[in-house]
């Protein structure tokens, strides 16, 4: 996940490969909500983990039910409709799937069996309307206290032991804000239909009636029968009872998925692009949103839990189409109209307003600042591509698919943007709300022009601390990072593994071509091997000077070590990198420090790990690698001419990465705009 202030995307030119989705949120938290409120124990498979399903699971274990992770599986030991807890304070985040249904089933509860509940989020939580829900539960003989402004959370839920729900008469509620009151509803009011049936009419003409199907196949999975008259009328069936289907699958995401199938109508122009987790036999409203993707061209294949897709016609038709049944994926196509051959209109959008943020606004706001005309009214927007495309930071707003959909704008080269446009996301951690990995597969499956990703260099001599800079800078920009050094250790590692000896320049070439190196966060594989701890030991480092010596093998290792050149960017620290491997870096940097301060740098580093040391070996051992590595005939050790010259003897490891930081965003033309 990125958790940095903003996201730099190159301009990106192609998309491929396979992706597999993360579990719908919607299932998730109404899954969660029924295993909670059943009697049994509920296996649940493929949970998503993110922050709206954390804030449920908090909540469900606030409530007393027993939660145990095993693995991909999540056991949840629900309440069988009894309350453990009389007594919470119940923070929801920005969750609506946990506010709306909680505040619900905790109502009826503490009505019934006596308790006193609040329910609390995020501030925008707080201006997320509920008053449709609190005024269709409160003639049930429901407690409900709004604790700041009527009508909206933070809610105090309470009631005596022993109440009655008056439920004779059908419960009113409206349809036209959000379905998230209908579905509460549902869910909570099998709890109070042991006696009778208990009915439900909608005011209004229901929305997003996708979700209340989600909600209804769910409740049948839980044993809860559910009549329904058109969208009008539902009845609870009397003597209704939660009970465990035992083991529960979640599928992939269809809001989620509508980012790839829309990356693959923008970008997938040689094979397919693939998605896994939801399909044709979807249960989710959103999956409708391949159809509207169709309209606008992409070729579209599915089956059961796969979608294929690949660009059809390009540019995309432009569209005019209400999107009521989808009104999230919605959010995919505003962005794709930026790709599209005229003007789109997506209409029937008006719970936009009410969502993480004021959805329409927000995306007009931020689709301008792409250079596209935008129009929006009420319940409408109207997008036409942009005439000239701008580079643009755009905010997110806190809402995980303002970042997502918007990420998809970084493929403006496509749409003939001359120059090619980067694209700042501001806040790209909000897409944990959903997806904590979507940037990171994203950048699994794109392609960008090598030239076009920036670079940055750091070289220097042993023991500079390049290594640590250059790692801590690639984190802050949310970048890749290359540490050459660890590929000659591994060259070096693998030859002796392999029984070649170190001056067989050849043999240790064909090594070094044939390397199987994997780097995973901090950790280095080789040959599916963790040699992390090896290849740092100074002798490791020793026996990798001398294989660097030998050009065939510097050779070998460079179409590797430019194959890191990936979006969103690349830190890369060793010896050459400014030099020989990235001569046409955005950045070069060149770090030094004196030869004594390195050797008691060194020396800490040891002793730290428990490891005997003697700072004078050391030094002499950092001077004669110096050395060796600056009078070499390959590549030697020396500042690239346009490299900036940083001596961190006097620094702190902050203060270097402050200071490469600030060059680096001296020459970013999304900093210096
Ligand atoms: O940076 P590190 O100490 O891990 O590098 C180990 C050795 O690999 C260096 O002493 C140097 O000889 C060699 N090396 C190189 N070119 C690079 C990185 C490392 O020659 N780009």
């Amino acid at each position: 996940m990125f958790d940095i202030p903003h996201l730099d995307l190159p301009p990106l030119r192609g998309a491929a490969g396979r992706v597999r989705l993360p579990g719908s949120k919607s299932i998730s938290n109404r899954v969660l909500l029924l295993a909670g409120l059943a009697e049994g124990e509920t296996e649940v498979h493929d949970l998503l983990g993110s922050d709206d399903t954390r804030v449920m699971l908090q909540a469900l274990q606030a409530l007393g039910c027993g939660l145990q992770r095993d693995g991909a599986v999540l056991r949840v030991r629900g309440l069988g409709g009894r309350l453990q807890v009389h007594e919470a304070d119940l923070f929801l985040g920005n969750a609506g799937t946990a506010m709306r249904p909680l505040t619900a089933a905790l109502a009826v509860l503490a009505a019934t069996q006596g308790g006193r509940f609040t329910l609390r989020g995020v501030p925008r939580m707080h201006e997320r309307p509920i008053g449709d829900l609190i005024h269709a539960l409160r003639p049930l003989g429901c407690s409900i206290d709004e604790l700041g402004q009527p009508g909206y959370p933070p809610l105090c839920v309470h009631g005596q032991a022993g109440g009655r729900l008056q439920t004779q008469q059908p419960i009113r509620v409206r349809g036209d804000v959000s379905s998230q009151f209908l579905t509460a509803l549902l869910l909570a009011l099998p709890l109070v239909a042991d006696a009778a049936p208990v009915v439900i009419e909608v005011d209004g003409e229901l929305i997003s009636k996708p979700y209340i199907e989600i909600t209804l196949k769910l409740l049948a999975r839980f044993g809860i029968a559910v009549q329904r008259d058109g969208w009008r009328r539902f009845t609870i069936a009397q003597g209704s009872r939660y009970r465990t289907p035992g083991a529960i699958h979640v599928e992939g995401d269809a809001s989620s998925a509508s980012y790839f199938v829309a990356l693959g109508a923008i970008a997938a122009t040689r094979s397919a692009l693939r998605i896994e987790g939801v399909g044709s036999d979807s249960i989710q409203g959103d999956i409708a949103f391949v159809d509207a993707a169709r309209a606008m061209g992409a070729e579209v294949q599915s089956g059961p839990g796969w979608i294929e897709v690949r660009r059809g016609r390009w540019p995309l038709r432009a569209l005019a189409l209400d999107c009521n049944h989808i009104p999230d994926a919605a959010m995919t196509l505003a962005v794709m109209a930026l790709y599209a051959d005229g003007p789109t209109r997506l209409t029937g959008i008006a719970s936009w307003r009410v969502k993480e943020t004021d959805r329409i606004a927000a995306m007009a706001t931020e689709l301008r600042k792409l250079g596209a005309a935008v129009n929006a009214g009420d319940d409408f927007i109207e997008v036409a591509p942009p005439a000239r495309w701008q580079a643009a930071a755009v905010d997110t707003y806190d809402d995980h698919r303002m970042a997502m959909c918007l990420s998809l704008a970084a493929f403006n080269p496509l749409a003939g943007a001359n120059p090619a446009q980067p694209l700042r996301i501001r806040d790209p951690q909000c897409v944990a709300k959903t997806f904590p990995d979507y940037f990171e597969t994203l950048f699994g499956l794109v392609q960008a022009d090598p030239a076009e990703v920036p670079v940055i260099t750091v070289d220097g001599p042993s023991a500079s601390g390049k290594g640590t800079l250059a790692a801590a800078l690639a984190r802050r920009l949310g970048w890749h990072f290359l540490d050459s050094g660890a590929v000659y250790r591994a060259t070096a590692l693998a030859a002796g593994q392999a029984g070649v000896a170190l001056d067989d320049e050849a043999g240790v070439a064909r090594v070094a071509a044939a390397l199987d190196l994997r780097f995973d966060g901090s950790r280095i594989w080789l040959a599916g091997h963790d040699v992390s701890d090896e290849l740092r030991r100074e002798s490791t480092g020793a026996l990798a000077s001398r294989v660097a010596a030998l050009p065939a093998v510097r050779r070998a290792l460079h179409a590797l070590q430019l194959s890191f050149r990936r979006a969103p960017g690349l830190v890369a620290d060793g010896r050459d990198m400014g030099t020989v491997v990235f001569p046409q870096a955005t950045l070069k940097v060149f770090l030094t420090a004196s030869a004594e301060e390195r050797a008691k740098r060194r020396y800490k580093q040891l002793i730290s790990k428990g490891i005997q040391a003697s700072i004078a070996d050391l030094r002499a051992d950092i001077e004669a690698r110096d050395a060796r590595d600056q009078s070499r005939v390959a590549a030697p050790l020396k500042p690239a001419e346009d490299a900036l010259r940083l001596d961190n003897s006097q620094l702190g490891i902050d203060e270097s990465v402050d200071a490469v930081q600030q060059w680096w965003q001296q020459r970013n033309p999304l900093d210096r705009a």
